[in-house]
């Protein structure tokens, strides 16, 4: 039996203006797309995108449909009216532009569109048919969904974030075009950097990680650290550095999956409304030191020596630096949570199996409760001023 798979078939192009490719390689997909966003596409308007967009794909001779109502965190039911309007118009190619809600959708109308109810193939059930390709163009700097096999969507009947998963949803083509970040807010690019910052050291001490992927994570967390600050403020060569950091935590997170700090963090975005990104930075340092001063793999001080520090303690304050310099709220209390939900937050958690299981250290009620707690006291308990 193999002891490691890695399977990435997505073709990258990375690099200012490399939106130019998309009409190409759309058609090598076919004639007819469908052009997938959130918000009517407000961003890619304002951004000039979207023109973009269509002069590429009708100078390269495909019909173009349109579905711009993807809800943030899209819910199944907006999914399946997705699929409902254009089941009959014969898709070729689906072409996701967004954060990681609309790409996210786009693989989920995919599935639909191929195989029916995607209700069906919810994890734990795997896509393992062929579905319409999909060509994935990222405009926030954290998803890493462009080169991943999942899609997390919400099951609003019971709260909670559900995922499609399997090989045939990694997007054919990623177009991670840095100007796409441009007009991205500061506290939205670090969200989501923080984000991408999870991917890659979820990915890097996750169960599931292997010697090709090790090394991307651990490049991947250090340039997001390095540059998460910098693009905050809005330097756009910061952002470049983190958008491509961005696809290197997905492609780890491929392989590798997420653990505890996304597990921990679907609550606050499903019971909250917090930005997944968000949700992942205040939870962060607290999962970290659990999981760091738990392990006793020489992977600890892999990480510790590429951060140039010789404890965990000091390793924490680096990330506890970053967060505080971009605005993350230093406590769940500061979040606006209240610990009268500590026993739901602990029993949410433990039922995002596919992360806890996949966490290095094993998970168990008590030390959710531990973690949480740190939490709710906030980052001055855990890391040095
Ligand atoms: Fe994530």
């Amino acid at each position: 039996m193999a002891s490691l798979i890695h399977y990435m078939p997505a073709k990258v192009y990375f690099g200012d203006n490399s939106i130019e490719v998309l009409g190409e390689e759309a058609r090598r997909l076919g004639t007819k797309a469908l052009f997938v966003a959130t918000n009517k596409a407000r961003v890619a308007r304002k951004t000039g995108y979207y023109d973009k967009i269509m002069e590429s794909l009708k100078a390269s001779g495909l019909s173009v449909y349109e579905y711009v109502d993807v809800e943030h965190d899209p819910p199944i039911d907006n999914i399946m009216h997705a699929v409902e309007l254009f089941k009959d118009k014969g898709i070729d190619v689906i072409i996701a532009f967004g954060g990681g809600s609309a790409l996210d959708a786009g693989k989920a109308i995919a599935v639909g569109l191929s195989l029916g109810d995607v209700r069906k193939y919810l994890f734990p059930n795997m896509v393992e048919e062929e579905v319409i390709p999909i060509i994935a163009i990222p405009t926030t700097c954290g998803t890493g969904s462009e080169v991943t096999r999942y899609s997390i969507l919400t099951d609003k009947e019971v709260n909670k974030k559900v995922a499609l998963t399997g090989y045939p949803i990694i997007p054919r083509v990623a177009i991670v075009d840095p100007l796409t970040l441009k007009t991205l807010p500061g506290n939205l690019t670090a969200w989501t950097g923080f984000d991408a910052l999870s991917h890659a050291l979820e990915a890097y001490l996750s169960k599931k990680s292997n010697p090709i992927v090790e090394p991307i994570a651990l490049e991947a967390a250090k340039i997001v650290v390095d540059n998460i600050v910098e693009s905050y403020k809005g330097s756009m060569d910061a952002k470049r550095k983190l958008h491509l950091a961005s696809t290197m935590a997905g492609i780890a997170i491929n392989t590798a999956g997420t653990t505890m700090i996304h597990g921990l963090g679907y609550y606050l975005t499903t019971h909250h409304g917090v930005h997944h990104g968000l949700a992942n930075a205040v939870y962060m340092p607290f999962a970290l030191k659990y999981n760091l001063e738990n392990l006793s793999n020489s992977k600890v001080s892999r990480l510790l020596k590429a951060f140039n520090t010789e404890t965990i303690e000091d390793f924490l304050s680096i990330i506890c630096r970053v967060l505080d310099s971009t605005g993350i709220p230093s406590s769940l209390l500061e979040l606006g949570l209240s610990q009268g939900e500590l026993d739901l937050m602990v029993k949410n958690a433990l039922d995002y199996r596919r992360n806890m299981e996949n966490n290095p250290v094993e998970v168990s009620e008590e030390s959710l409760r531990t973690v949480i707690l740190n939490a709710f006291k906030g980052r001055s308990s855990i890391c040095k001023a």
